[in-house]
C-alpha cells in the first residue's frame, strides 16, 4: 500500500531506516526523531518569499508558476536534486501552496507495487501535485507507469489474468509530479527526461544561513547576537537543517549557562563542547581527511576503499560528507579517485609536501 498524506504539513512518510545513516552524528543533514521534525515543520518557510537563498530557484519557478497559473494549466513537473537538508521538501510545499493546489506526498520506497502508484494518480483532483520524496528509488515497474501519466496524462492497466487480459487506458487529471532526490545520478534517462523543470540545489552561503538562524530564533523566541548567528552559520556546512539543529544545541546552552539570549561567547562554547570546529567539521570528517592524508599519503582513493577504511557507507560519504568537502576545497573528485587538497592538511595541521 502506498502512503501518503493530504494537504501537505502532516507527517511524513519516510521510514525508519530508509537511508542508512549514523543516528547520533550532530551535523548529519538527515532528520534525527519525530522530534526535530516537528521542529523542522514549525521552521518550514511556507512562501517563495519567505524561502531563504536558491535565487536562481525561486527566480524561475516565480515565473513558471505565474505563467502557469495564468494559462489556467498544471505546472510542469519539477525535478529537484541536491543533498540532504537544502530545502526540497519545504520548496515542494511551497511550489503547492504558491500554484494554489493541493499536494500529495509519497516516497519512492513506499510505492510498492504499480498498483499502488495507480491508486495515488487516479486519486489526483486537476493541478495536485504529488510529491516523490527519493524517487530515484521507484522500481522498475512502478516507474513505467509514470512514463505515459507524466507524458500524457494517462495511465495503461491491465485487467484481468492470461489470455483474457486486456489492456485499458484511462485519463488522469492535469497533475504536477515533483520529485525530489539526493542522487541525480541514480535517475534513469526517461524519467529524467520527462521533467520540464529540473533544479540543482546549492549548498547555502553563510549570509543566506545567517539569515536562515536569525529567522528561526525569531520564531523559537529567542534573542541572538549578529555574531552568534554568523558563527552557528559559519559551521552549519551550508545546510539549513544543520543551521536549524546548532541553533537548538546553542539555545539549551544559552538557556542553562547564560540569560537564554544567544551570544557569540557561549555559542562558541557550545559548538566546542559540541566538538564541531570552526569550518563545521565533525569527528568523522576529520577521520575521512586524516585517512586520506596519512594512509593513502594524499593520493587518489577510491570511494570503496575510503568507506571501508573509515567504517561508513559509500552513500554517506558521497550524499553527506563530500559535497561540503568538495565546496570548501579539501577534497576533489577525480578521475583515479578522491584527492585530498592542500587546504584540507593545513586544517588538519600537516604539512604538504609537492
Ligand atoms: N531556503 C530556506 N529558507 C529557510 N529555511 C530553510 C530553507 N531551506 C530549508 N530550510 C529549513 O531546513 C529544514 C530542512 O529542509 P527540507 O526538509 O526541505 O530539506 P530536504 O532537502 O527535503 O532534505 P532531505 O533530502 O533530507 O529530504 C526545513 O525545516 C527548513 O526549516
Ligand atoms: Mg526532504
Amino acid at each position: 500500500m502506498a502512503h501518503f498524506v493530504q494537504n501537505g504539513y502532516g507527517p511524513f512518510v519516510r521510514q525508519k531506516g530508509m537511508r542508512k545513516m549514523e543516528e547520533d552524528r550532530l551535523i548529519q543533514p538527515e532528520l534525527e526523531n519525530e522530534g526535530e521534525e516537528r521542529l523542522e515543520n514549525s521552521l518550514r518557510p511556507k512562501t517563495l518569499e519567505e524561502y531563504i537563498g536558491q535565487d536562481k530557484i525561486k527566480e524561475n519557478m516565480k515565473i513558471y508558476i505565474e505563467a502557469a497559473k495564468k494559462r489556467g494549466e498544471a505546472l510542469d513537473h519539477v525535478l529537484l536534486y541536491g543533498p540532504p537538508g537544502l530545502g526540497k521538501t519545504t520548496l515542494s510545499n511551497i511550489i503547492s501552496n504558491e500554484m494554489n493546489a493541493n499536494i500529495k506526498i509519497t516516497s519512492g520506497p513506499a510505492i510498492e507495487k504499480p498498483g499502488d502508484l495507480a491508486a495515488l494518480l487516479t486519486n489526483l483532483s486537476e493541478f495536485d501535485v504529488l510529491f516523490i520524496d527519493e524517487i530515484h528509488r521507484l522500481s522498475k515497474s512502478v516507474e513505467e507507469i509514470l512514463y505515459p501519466a507524466l507524458e500524457d496524462y494517462t495511465l495503461d492497466i491491465i485487467i484481468g489474468k492470461g489470455p483474457s487480459a486486456r489492456s485499458i487506458r484511462l485519463d488522469l487529471p492535469k497533475f504536477t509530479l515533483i520529485g525530489a532526490t539526493t542522487k541525480a545520478g541514480s535517475l534513469t534517462t526517461p524519467l529524467r527526461d520527462r521533467f520540464g523543470i529540473v533544479h540543482r540545489l546549492e549548498l547555502y552561503s553563510e549570509e543566506d544561513l545567517t539569515k536562515i538562524v536569525k529567522r528561526s530564533s525569531r520564531i523559537l523566541d529567542v534573542n541572538i547576537e549578529e555574531a552568534a548567528a554568523v558563527e552557528i552559520a559559519r559551521r552549519s556546512r551550508g545546510t539549513p537543517r544543520i543551521a536549524n539543529r546548532l541553533l537548538k544545541r546553542v539555545r539549551d546552552y544559552a538557556a542553562v549557562l547564560g540569560d537564554g539570549e544567544i551570544q557569540l561567547n557561549i555559542t562558541k562554547h557550545a559548538l566546542n563542547k559540541l566538538e564541531i570546529d570552526e569550518l563545521g567539521l565533525d569527528e568523522i570528517d576529520r577521520k575521512l581527511l586524516e585517512t586520506m592524508i596519512v594512509q593513502y599519503g594524499g593520493k587518489p582513493v577510491g570511494i570503496e576503499a575510503l568507506a571501508a577504511t573509515i567504517g561508513e557507507e559509500v552513500d554517506t560519504i558521497e550524499d553527506v560528507y563530500e559535497p561540503y568537502l568538495i565546496q570548501i576545497g579539501f577534497v576533489a573528485r577525480t578521475l583515479r579517485g578522491r584527492m585530498v587538497l592542500p587546504p584540507a592538511y593545513q586544517h588538519m595541521g600537516y604539512t604538504y609536501l609537492e
